[in-house]
């Protein structure tokens, strides 16, 4: 290991100026089954299917476990599980159902280390991640809908909710667990019944979850737990017993669901992808603005929904801005998720990392100029992208325009408050955007303004359970959280 110095110029890489840092993983045991069942009316069953796929480690390539590819069959017998457990759960005291929330909640705060190292080992997430925001994250969406399950009567005041039914909800794959929660927590205090199905490449937690709600005795088909791929979720969705789809993922596949659900009497929430904007005047704290910017694109490797991909800068303070966000983009860990010291770990599949080179490629096709990470070297195997960011970038390229759910940001500029909203809107999506500025009445005049569903005035990605989250546009429709996101699983 080369000796710590406390010298270094500011703008040298860290890691060039004699930085390293000793590894520091996270060495928490966690039993993983080498198969799983399906989680059907309340007990673990193999797959009428007889289907199975593996699911990997992709910092390590390393088989993790078997998991069981749930056919129309499998989906049929959940939703009939969660049919019939629909009307008891729904006549159950309100109180009481809050009472199976809570304890849903501290179980998994109980065992939030080993989850978060699970999420880790699964997803590909730096471990400082998982556990300081996805598990916290995943706890607190439940504590703060067992408070809701009493109190509907509140958060509609004059009118009469009542559940709609059996909810299918199929999840995404960068926040795996926090995405359970935020469909289950409020689908279950309002009195509805579940079938989860979790992304392919992440269902170990869910499965997890399965355990805990067996260890706090939630009635048997109150939730179902079906893994597999896009058929399996298909079948969910068109399943006629299910009276409510909620799905976060792609827009493609959003429209997909969207076709389903046309002429049905379902209820849909889609919650899709984003290209949101970070847009900093020259009059922002530039150093915070900075950190927002790295926390807003290279957190979870990009693999965010809300990630800030396209940076808006005011020209004055453009080069000042680039300058600090190449030193910091040089600071930064990137490797072994399981390192409590990693800020960016592994692409989440062979699949994702293979769209973001593309991007990349496309990207310096079209004439912009890219500024790599040049820090540690990355691990032989496993999926690995450094993070980077381009300059010179012209809203027409398609870095600038599409999705590309990877560390990879686009800086831009504008010269005034009017361009800067009209370029920040110039997109098809509408999820989030962040403002930096010192000025409050700017702050308030450019967040009325901006088409998205969040708005952050100097912070980035903060996220609470009271507060609605949800898009604009192609970024879906529906809101999760808060009493907004209750609206989502009742009828009056
Ligand atoms: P995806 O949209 O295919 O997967 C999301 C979930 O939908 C998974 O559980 C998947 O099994 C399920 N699914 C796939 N096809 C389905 C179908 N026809 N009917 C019902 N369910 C179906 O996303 P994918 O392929 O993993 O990633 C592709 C792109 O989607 C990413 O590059 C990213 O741009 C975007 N994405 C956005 C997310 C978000 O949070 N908004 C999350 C994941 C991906
Ligand atoms: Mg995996």
């Amino acid at each position: 290991m080369k000796p710590i110095t406390t010298e270094s110029h500011e703008h040298d890489p860290p890691a060039d100026a004699g930085w390293d840092y000793s590894p520091a993983p996270e060495r928490t045991p966690v039993p993983i089954d080498e198969s799983y069942g399906l989680f059907i009316d309340g007990s673990m069953r193999a797959p009428l299917s007889r289907k199975r796929f593996e699911t990997i480690n992709p910092a390590t390539e390393d088989v993790l476990s078997s998991i069981a590819d749930a056919g129309a069959k499998d989906v049929d017998a959940a939703v009939q599980a969660a049919k019939k457990a629909q009307g008891p759960w729904a006549r159950l005291k309100a109180s009481e159902r809050a009472k199976y929330l809570y304890r849903i909640a501290r179980r998994i705060q109980e065992r939030s280390r080993e989850l978060a190292v699970l999420e880790t080992m699964d997803g590909g997430k730096p471990i400082k991640e998982s556990r300081d925001v996805d598990l916290p994250l995943t706890a607190q969406h439940f504590f703060y809908h067992a408070g809701w399950a009493d109190k509907l009567a509140y958060a509609f005041p004059g009118r009469t909710p009542k559940p709609i039914g059996v909810c299918g909800q199929i999840i995404p794959w960068n926040f795996p667990l926090m995405m359970a929660a935020w469909k289950l927590a409020p689908a279950l205090a309002c009195g509805n019944t579940c079938v989860l199905k979790p992304a392919e490449t992440t269902s170990l937690t869910a499965l997890k979850l399965a355990e805990i709600l067996q260890e706090v005795d939630l009635p048997p088909g109150v939730v179902n737990i079906v893994t597999g791929a896009g058929a399996t979720g298909a079948a969910l969705a068109e399943h006629p017993d299910v009276r409510k789809v909620a799905f976060t993922g792609s827009t493609e596949v959003g429209k997909v669901l969207a076709r389903s659900v046309a002429g049905t009497s379902k209820k849909l929430t889609l919650e899709l992808g984003g290209k949101s904007p970070n847009i900093i005047f020259a009059d922002a704290a530039i150093d915070q603005a900075v950190e927002g910017v790295v926390s807003s694109i290279w957190f979870n490797q990009g693999h965010v929904c809300c990630a800030g991909s396209r940076l808006f800068v005011e020209e004055s303070v453009v080069d000042e801005v680039v300058d600090k966000l190449r030193h910091r983009m040089q600071s930064l860990r990137v490797g072994d998720p399981l390192d409590k010291n990693t800020d960016i770990g592994a692409i989440n599949s062979a699949e994702q990392l293979k769209t973001i080179e593309r991007y990349v490629d496309a990207g310096e096709h079209e004439g912009a100029i890219m500024h790599e990470f040049s820090g540690q070297a990355l691990p032989d195997k496993g999926y690995w992208h450094r993070p980077c960011f381009f300059t010179g970038v012209q809203p027409s390229h398609v870095i600038a325009r599409e999705e590309i759910f990877g560390p990879v940001l686009s800086v831009m500029t504008f010269r005034t408050p009017e361009e800067a909203i009209s370029r920040a809107n110039n997109t098809p999506y509408g999820l989030a955007a962040g403002v930096w500025t010192n000025t409050g009445s700017k702050v308030f005049e450019i967040a009325r303004k901006l088409d998205a569903g969040v708005v952050w005035c100097n912070t980035y990605n903060t996220f609470d359970a009271a507060s609605p989250f949800g898009g604009f546009k192609e970024s879906g429709f529906g809101r999760e959280g808060g009493r907004h996101g209750l609206q989502s699983y009742v009828k009056f």
